[in-house]
């Protein structure tokens, strides 16, 4: 396969190819609703897009400042693309953001099976696991230098 780049994008440049991987991933996937999918917090966030040399966009994510606090979130992989560092890579550009903002901490909500994937950036878990979307989580959090 070939090479891809990681660009952090605004909702409102990036809008048609993230919509596209989401609708994959989270809707078609993993069953999620539009209503939980689309919830109107995409245009104040700062989006990861993934892109191979070929021009697919193939992954993307977000993260939502509130205060001092960067919420991560809707890192998403298509299939294919999996297991060959795309999400790390977005994760990379999302907690660069962090750092050059100065939040004092990140967290997300991650699917529990999903929790290795976290640990791998020094995310640590807290509070009690819950249903979103009807798929178990955890609260993760981590401080970024
Ligand atoms: C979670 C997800 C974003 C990971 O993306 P990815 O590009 O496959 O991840 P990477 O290749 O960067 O993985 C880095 C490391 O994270 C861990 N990891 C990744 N996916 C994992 C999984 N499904 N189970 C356990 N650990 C995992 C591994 O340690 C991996 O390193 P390794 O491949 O050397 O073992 C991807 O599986 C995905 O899109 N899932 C569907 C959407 C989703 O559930 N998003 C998360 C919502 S909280």
């Amino acid at each position: 396969m070939s090479g891809f780049t990681v660009s952090l994008v605004s909702w409102h440049d990036g809008e048609p190819l993230l919509r596209a991987i989401r609708e994959a991933v989270f809707m078609r996937e993993q069953g999620v609703s539009a209503e939980l999918e689309w919830d109107g917090l995409d245009a104040e966030c700062r989006h990861a897009l993934a892109i191979t040399h070929s021009g697919d966009a193939i992954g993307c994510g977000r993260i939502l400042q509130n205060g001092r606090i960067g919420h991560v979130g809707r890192i998403a992989v298509l299939p294919k693309w999996r297991k060959q560092k795309v999400g790390t890579a977005l994760m990379e550009a999302l907690l660069n953001e962090a750092r050059s903002r100065h939040y004092n901490w990140v967290d997300v909500d991650a699917q529990t099976y999903a929790i290795p994937f976290y640990h791998t950036f020094g995310f640590a878990e807290y509070g009690e696991e819950f249903l979103d979307a009807g798929m178990p989580h955890k609260k993760m959090k981590l401080v970024p230098r």
